[in-house]
């Protein structure tokens, strides 16, 4: 059989695809930090029976209309919202994402984002390197207490679970909201269930980690953050569309809640001059949730292994199925 052709829309190191070198035609995008070219993508995808995609393309009608031969896609993150799944399956086109392997990864800086908001970690590097610190004084730089305090998780799934045992170990108390309740994490962690109404107005820190779907998207509006507590702070590391950014921005900016830890945003890369980035209690990464060396290498790694098992008789280890 001649060597199903294989297209990566990012520059990866060719170490992690030497060891296919016999099993795949590889071709590659040219660029570690610049997502390929749209007409470049459109052109390469109607050559190729496989492809490696990042978040950073849109998996869609149009594309998939340029596919003549195209029969997976291995997407290099957990999240497949960039990916139109229903072409995709009216297509026969398999999608395959990499969960389990970022799961404690993601969970670290959910919980270091968690911190860094609540103990004001940012602005304190901030003032110190400004040269602003002339005195210590005892509210200097005060911040939020995390042990004992209540957090709420908002999609309790491998990620949320693993968050979930993080704050156990801060003794913390633990609330969760998710489409179907979840008996093991109830049991195992100790979380309680609660409407998505109680968890947000009861809970000192709310996390949202549920996946951007149709009724997901902007599920953070202007009355959910007025129910919350105006010393709340709101983390999320999912997806930027959950959240109405506006209502975000006033409700920061008004102090109806405290803090905001923000990993994601509804625009990727955000614009440098976007409100949010102008506030001193949102403390702003560019997607990094997965983003540990040993992670990523293990996420490039289940996508060669999804490409191997579809081709070569196993069947892919991690698909999407709805
Ligand atoms: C990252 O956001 C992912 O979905 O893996
Ligand atoms: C703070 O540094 C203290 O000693 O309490």
């Amino acid at each position: 059989m001649t060597k199903p052709k294989i297209y990566v829309t990012r520059k990866i190191s060719e170490k992690y695809l030497e060891p296919y070198f016999d099993d795949f035609d590889f071709t590659m995008w040219s660029k570690e930090s610049i997502p390929v070219p749209r007409e470049t993508l459109l052109a390469k995808v109607s050559e190729v029976d496989g492809m490696i995609s990042m978040l950073s393309e849109t998996i869609d009608k149009q594309l998939i209309s340029h596919a003549k031969q195209l029969k997976i896609v291995s997407n290099l993150a957990v999240g497949f919202d960039n990916i139109d799944i229903p072409t995709m399956q009216k297509n026969n086109i398999v999608v395959t994402n990499t969960p389990d392997v970022l799961t404690e990864t993601t969970a670290d800086l959910t919980f270091a984002l968690l911190l860094a908001t609540a103990r004001r970690l940012v602005e304190a590097n901030e003032f110190i390197k400004n040269d602003e610190w002339e005195h210590w004084s005892p509210f200097l730089l005060a911040g939020a207490d995390i042990f004992g305090q209540t957090i709420g998780i908002v999609g309790m799934g491998r990620i949320g679970q693993a968050v979930a045992r993080r704050a156990k170990g801060f003794n913390m108390n633990i609330l969760y909201h998710n489409r179907s309740r979840d008996m093991e994490a109830e049991r195992e962690i100790g979380a309680t269930y609660t409407s998505f109404d109680e968890l947000i107005e009861t809970a000192d820190f709310i996390v949202s980690l549920v996946p951007l779907t149709d009724e997901t998207k902007h599920l953070f509006d202007k009355g959910s953050f007025a129910k919350m507590k105006s010393s709340a702070i709101f983390i999320n590391v999912s997806r930027g569309q959950v959240v109405d950014e506006k209502a975000l921005y006033e409700a920061l900016k008004n102090k109806t809640i405290q803090a905001a830890g923000l990993d994601v945003f509804a625009e990727e890369p955000i614009k440098s001059d976007h409100p949010l980035l102008e506030l001193p209690n949102a403390v702003c990464l560019p997607h990094i949730g997965s983003a540990s060396v040993q992670t990523r290498e293990k996420m490039i790694e289940l996508c060669l292994k999804n490409l191997h098992g579809y081709f070569y008789g196993a069947g892919p280890l991690t698909e999407v199925r709805l």
